[in-house]
């Protein structure tokens, strides 16, 4: 969806209106509105028809030509940037052919950080998945396009920030691409030919593949674990934004798994279908990538996607193996459906290893009991240093993707190191607390930076996207399927904007 600005006063279109609670008239800066549409605008401000109230939405048709859409912001004094996102996207939702393909929006005063939330809120709910529908040829759908009438001073200022809004928006909406991609299409080394391909776009980005051979040459014992059962051998995918600049730079590592049967310990049938998600951070890793670069971000950020299916076969793992991880730690494993902690145990050496990383955060759709905690309402959030993770959390709350912060405890991690015959297990004790289990076994393997008595823990953070990444019925940027969430908390994070 296009969004532009312009200082003008005059309408195209069908006429946009966000309006507080109270509103009983409608802006001084509406001119060029139709003077019955106005008279019918004002006469259902000011008998209370339409109230205002957050997201509610009312279509008016001018008898003599004209039409309005009025979409509520609520209270006034309770406004946030999350008001206005959330009512850009209740206007796109609501949308109707007969609305017009074209919007001209008209703000009664608002600054400019509330009319980039409102556009980026337009922008982001105007999504479709349809790549397997048939569709006819010309289906009479022109793609909708939205003018913000502003100021003259203020119009190149926010036109720009408009067009960095729509390119971390192409970013959010590559992540949503990626997951809801049925995964008979969205295998490992699927989604590898993808990055190869999206690299080709840019000059300032790598993708390197270390496909199964490599990855068992090399010792990545916990990938190669859970990809072995499957005929779509696992890979590890990395992304570099930038790579000619040198010194500390954020690493990022997704879980990558493009179906999760849970593998011998198959999981029921029921909502199976579901599982194809579980690549969902992968997809964060990859679509914060295109955000990066289509921003022109100029410093350097490396992806690793750590890509396998997790299937139950003649030559999968089985429930009481002892795998050896690139760390050179062991791992026993009890249950082949805690499947997402070994890929990412060597995603997460690696990234400490092998790179300068100034700090690193994995992204994971980990556990169902992460969703029991929180719901769909907030992502888990655990990291080793108290300060990085309040940045991460306020960050969240800022760009409106909420992330929670959840405890790393000694008593988990002791849990999760007290295997009789290897170094760690991949399983709690009990079901109890298994979000944190999993985060605390994950600690397990993030290395320290530097040796001996120089040695020093990486900032590092875990985030459990389980219920988050899809199925969040309270998102007003999503329908349905994948969110693409955290890519807009990640760009935030990084550029600092
Ligand atoms: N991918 C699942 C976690 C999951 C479950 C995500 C439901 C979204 C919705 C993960 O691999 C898994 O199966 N976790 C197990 C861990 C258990 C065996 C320790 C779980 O949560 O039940
Ligand atoms: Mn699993
Ligand atoms: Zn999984």
């Amino acid at each position: 969806m296009q969004v532009t600005v312009s200082s003008g006063n005059n309408i195209n279109g069908t006429l946009v209106l966000p309006l507080f609670e109270g509103a009983e008239t409608i802006t001084d800066n509406a001119e060029g509105v139709p003077a019955d549409l106005k008279s019918q605008i004002n006469r259902v401000l000011s008998q209370g028809d339409f109230k205002g109230k957050a997201n509610s939405l009312m279509s008016l048709y001018g008898t003599e030509g004209g039409k309005a859409i009025l979409v509520g912001l609520g209270k006034e004094d309770k406004s946030t940037s999350q008001t206005y996102r959330d009512a850009g996207a209740t206007v796109v939702a609501q949308h109707k052919k007969s609305h017009d393909s074209e919007l001209t929006v008209v703000f009664h005063a608002s600054d400019a950080t509330e009319i980039i939330a409102f556009s980026e809120g337009m922008m982001m709910r105007d999504y479709k998945y349809d790549v397997y529908k048939k569709t006819d040829e010309d289906d009479g759908k022109t793609p909708l396009t939205a003018r913000i009438n502003c100021n003259e001073g203020d119009a190149s200022a926010l036109s720009l920030a408009i067009d960095r809004a729509s390119a971390v928006v192409s970013g959010v909406h590559l992540s949503r691409d990626l997951g809801n991609c049925p995964p008979n299409d969205m295998y490992p080394m699927a989604f590898a030919e993808m990055a190869e391909k999206w690299a080709d776009e840019y000059d300032n980005v790598k993708v390197e593949v270390i496909d199964y051979e490599t990855a068992k040459r090399h010792g990545m014992g916990g990938l190669v674990a859970v990809g072995m059962g499957s005929s779509r051998k696992p890979c590890m995918v990395i992304f570099t934004l930038n790579g000619d600049q040198k010194g500390r730079h954020p690493v990022l590592v997704g879980k990558g798994i493009t179906f999760d049967t849970g593998g011998i310990s198959l999981k029921p049938g029921a909502n199976m279908d579901e599982m194809k998600y579980d690549m969902g951070g992968s997809a964060t890793v990859f679509g914060t990538m295109q955000a990066l670069a289509a921003i022109a971000y100029d410093k350097k950020v490396v992806g690793i996607t750590c890509m396998a299916e997790n299937m139950p076969a003649a030559n999968a793992q089985r429930p009481g193996d002892v795998i050896k991880t690139l760390s050179g730690k062991t791992i026993e494993i009890l249950n082949t459906d805690a499947e997402g902690r070994l890929v990412l145990s060597d995603g997460l050496w690696k990234a400490g290893t092998d790179f300068d990383a100034e700090y690193i955060i994995d992204f994971a759709t980990l556990t169902g009991a992460c969703v029991v905690a929180l719901g769909h309402e907030a992502t888990g959030l655990w990291s080793n240093d108290d300060d990085f993770r309040t940045r991460i959390h306020e960050t969240s709350k800022e760009v409106g993707e909420l992330a929670w912060p959840m405890p790393l405890l000694p008593a988990f991690e002791k849990e999760m190191t007290n295997s009789k015959i290897a170094d760690t297990r991949n399983l709690g004790a009990g079901r109890y607390g298994g979000a944190n289990t999993a985060a605390a076994f994950l600690k397990q393997f993030v290395p320290q930076r530097g040796e001996g008595d120089d040695a020093e823990d990486i900032p590092w953070a875990h985030m459990d996207i389980a219920g988050t990444y899809w199925g969040a019925k309270t998102n007003k940027m999503v329908n349905h399927g994948a969110t693409g969430v955290h890519v807009r908390t990640l760009v935030k994070f990084i550029t600092g904007e």
